[in-house]
């Protein structure tokens, strides 16, 4: 008989998530899946609305990646109307991404994946949590609180809001950085880039500590996609679409964001509200492929700040086979480009233009169909519209990081499955790493079922009889 088990929920996620594990007649793992049961549909929903307002109404997908959807959105709304941005409104856009980057992704390592590395993947879930940090290293914690909070205060400034900013409109920004502001976020910028060093060095010595486990822990073959600049440096706000294979081989490169479906299809799976992106060439499911930080680190060349630079040269002596496979390794790719955003952020900031008041053009053109692209701190963002002459909506197709994950966080949850259940047997502590092996990918489910909400796992595990085995719950 097969048997099935339910993971449900998945805490320390952004969102609501689910686990199933079929099992075969021996009572090994036939299949894994990691069900996302929320639907907002927000594609539907911008159907009729106007084509500017849609930077403000779509960065609502969600309370965690705003910024994102903000950006997107607005750069989508550039190319409707045809129009190149000033220097300083490119400037002020980056500035608010890399903010955005700075407090995401520190928010993932000090609050949600921290608690793993400082107290490995078995201990007790009454301490391996944020407050259990606290009490352990209240000086991490803090430093966790400061980057956050420091993102999130360019974000304000630049947005007026931290959560849902006003900020980028298409064709620009609608507020000027003031001088005052500029120095007062340069001056705590050096304190940011050593603190960010901290949360590397801490990943760095988990590695080292638990280095067998580190390379195996879900570690599967798939491809890389992402942004790259015109040098292949990591490209977090523009730049060209470039798929890697699992050996590192380049497969897509130069692509135009505009160009994506030219390269990558979706396919419905009647078990998920997520659809599931795969490599059209390769096909389904084996054109899996994966984005967010260790995607963007085994396409780039390079980094274009030099202590991110450095630590990457670092990475790269992971890369065995061409490319870094194990999921773990996203927290250190991530926290490097935590570093590139800081580094960047200083950049921006000591440059004067950043508080130049030309930060808006205007235009007389409107294309019919246009989409805007970033890296958003999970990976690639597709917006895509379809406007009618007066600028009304008349069509959306949003691509979200958590959706090109989507076929990567099964294997994952599957990799894990088979390790722990053998003969029918589930041995302590799957339910913890089926959580660590989700939360790698910082799914962001609110924004990939495009609704709203928390959520926390379980697992239950079905027999060959499609009956109920076990249910293990967080
Ligand atoms: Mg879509
Ligand atoms: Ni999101």
């Amino acid at each position: 008989m097969t048997r099935k088990i339910i993971i449900e929920p998945v805490t320390r996620l952004e969102g609501h998530g689910k686990v199933t594990i079929h099992l075969d007649d021996s009572g090994n793992v036939a299949q894994a899946r990691f069900h996302v049961t929320q639907v907002r549909g927000f594609e539907k929903f911008c159907e009729g609305r106007l084509f500017w307002e849609m930077p403000v109404i779509t960065s609502r997908i969600c309370g965690i990646c705003p910024v994102s959807h903000h950006l997107a959105s607005a750069k989508a709304g550039d190319a409707l109307l045809g129009v190149e941005l000033t220097p300083t409104a490119k400037m002020l856009r980056q500035l608010m991404h890399m903010a955005q980057y700075l407090q995401s992704h520190s928010l993932h390592f000090f609050h949600l994946a921290s608690p793993d590395l400082l107290f490995g993947m078995d201990a007790d879930p009454a301490i391996r949590n944020v407050m259990g940090v606290i009490a352990k290293n209240p000086e991490l914690a803090k430093k966790g609180v400061g980057l956050r909070a420091f993102g999130l205060k360019i974000i304000e400034e630049l947005g007026d809001k931290r959560v849902h900013p006003n900020a980028a409109i298409p064709g620009g920004m609608n507020k000027a950085l003031s001088p005052e502001k500029r120095e007062e976020f340069l001056g705590q910028l050096d304190g940011m880039i050593a603190d960010v060093q901290i949360a590397i060095d801490l990943i760095k010595g988990y590695y080292d500590q638990h280095s067998e486990e580190s390379a195996r822990f879900a570690n599967f073959p798939t491809g890389y996609l992402g942004l790259v600049d015109d040098n292949g440096n990591l490209e977090l706000y523009d730049g060209k679409l470039r798929l890697k294979d699992d050996k590192g081989i380049i497969r897509e490169d130069k692509i135009a964001p505009e160009d994506y479906l030219s390269i990558i299809e979706e396919k419905v799976e009647d078990w998920s509200y997520l659809k599931f992106p795969y490599y059209k060439k390769k096909g389904y499911p084996a054109g899996i492929y994966r984005v967010g930080p260790l995607a963007r680190l085994n396409i780039a060349d390079g980094i274009a700040t030099p202590l991110a630079n450095k630590e990457f040269q670092n990475f790269k002596k992971l890369m065995g086979k061409g490319v870094v496979e194990g999921s773990l390794y996203y927290h250190y790719a991530r926290m490097i480009e935590a570093l590139h955003a800081a580094e960047r952020i200083k950049s921006l900031l000591q440059d004067d233009l950043i508080c130049s008041t030309e930060i808006w053009v205007t235009s007389t053109k409107l294309n019919e169909e246009a989409v805007g692209v970033v890296e958003a701190p999970r990976g690639t963002l597709f917006h895509h519209y379809w406007i009618d002459t007066s600028g009304m909506i008349r069509k959306v197709n949003l691509i979200v990081a958590t959706g090109h994950n989507n076929l990567a966080m099964n294997r994952a949850v599957y990799e894990v499955a088979k390790e722990f259940i053998k003969a029918g047997k589930v041995t302590e502590g799957i339910l913890n790493r089926v959580e660590v092996a989700i939360r790698c990918y910082d799914p962001c489910l609110s924004c990939a079922t495009h609704s709203l909400g928390q959520m926390p796992l379980e697992i239950s595990v079905y027999d060959s009889a499609g009956n109920i085995y076990r249910r293990l719950r967080s």
